[in-house]
């Protein structure tokens, strides 16, 4: 009787929860399978919002930077980078044109300009409304290859190791006719002086730094006596040519190269900066302080990405007008 019993209150037991051990089990895995659908869902659906509406969805930012002796009337810079620009995307070159309406003092162009041969022409068109200005320029280190297809482990690896595999690109080429066409000056490893909007400026910059190209002891030395502001020009933001500028005198520093870190996730920011540059750095204002001295560092997060990586997240493609105004007296 006593077994009977047993048996009987482990049947009522089962049933008045109405689920068996078994039939918890398919529940749970229903509902595991239920999430991973979901966030598979979810995960597809914020890349597409990266890939179709963010990675083009170009916005004009402006920061103030005081940086030009006390007394200077303000110096508006337009800094562009990583362009990386094909044929087909009319979208981004009309917007490029657009920017001429803005009428910068100095026009600023910190590499990554193309991903193809072919994007040269309908690059030096649309930029044509912006040749009214003076402009300097330097390559990237996308200037110099046809870009490639990078694993994800590769790229979210920190690696210093320049390893570029694609095609040569025409770098000297397209440099050639930008400046004929612009009368801009190319800035890889030299320096020069130039006058914009009132403001004598030392310009120095340097070729790419993640391939080992830069010599920043090309351009060393103290700014040109009686100039009002010394530039540096970096693509890739690495400390050492950071360090270099900055124990110059160069009181504002433009570089690229890092896409601001192109995805972004809440809470965290950038996952990489594809350089020695720290990731809370790789987007916008910061100031580069070393035991001696300090700059200002302005690194653009760009216009444009990979064609093997075309999406954005959380940092959309720009560019900055960058308002020089005078230190506070
Ligand atoms: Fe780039």
């Amino acid at each position: 009787m006593a077994s009977a019993g047993v048996a009987s209150v482990g049947v009522a037991s089962a049933a008045s929860g109405g689920v068996t051990a078994g039939g918890r089990r398919r529940r749970v895995a229903r509902a595991v399978a239920g999430l991973g659908v979901s966030v598979a869902a979810a995960g597809a659906v914020t890349l597409a919002y990266g890939a179709l509406y963010e990675r083009s969805a170009y916005t004009l930012r402006r920061v103030s930077i005081p940086v030009l002796p006390a007394g200077s009337r303000p110096l508006r810079v337009l800094h562009m980078s990583d362009l990386h620009v094909t044929a087909r995307q009319r979208d981004k070159l009309a917007w490029l044109s657009e920017l001429a309406r803005l009428v910068p003092d100095l026009v600023v162009l910190t590499g990554d300009v193309l991903s193809a041969e072919d994007a040269r022409g309908p690059l030096l068109a649309a930029l044509e409304p912006l040749y009214s200005f003076p402009g300097v320029f330097v390559p990237g280190n996308n200037d110099y290859f046809v870009p490639t297809l990078t694993s994800p482990h590769r790229y979210l690896r920190r690696s210093d190791e320049a390893e570029p595999t694609g095609a040569p690109l025409d770098w000297a080429g397209l440099a050639k006719d930008l400046a004929a066409a612009s009368g801009w000056t190319e800035l890889t490893n030299t320096r020069a002086v130039l006058a914009a909007g009132g403001c004598r400026i030392d310009v120095r910059g340097v070729d790419d730094a993640r391939l080992r190209r830069d010599r920043p002891d090309l351009v060393a030395g103290p700014p040109e006596p009686g100039t009002q502001l010394a530039l540096g020009l970096s693509h890739t933001p690495e400390p050492r040519v950071l360090d270099a500028f900055t124990a110059d005198g160069v009181g504002l520093i433009l570089s690229g190269h890092t896409h601001g870190g192109q995805i972004r996730l809440p809470g965290i920011g950038a996952l990489v900066s594809n350089c020695g540059l720290d990731r809370s750095r790789v987007r916008g204002l910061s100031r580069h302080v070393t035991a001696a001295a300090a700059s200002w560092l302005h690194v653009s997060p760009g216009l444009g990405t990979s064609p093997f990586a075309p999406v954005r997240l959380g940092c959309r493609p720009e560019a900055t007008l960058l308002c020089l105004t005078a230190v506070p007296a």
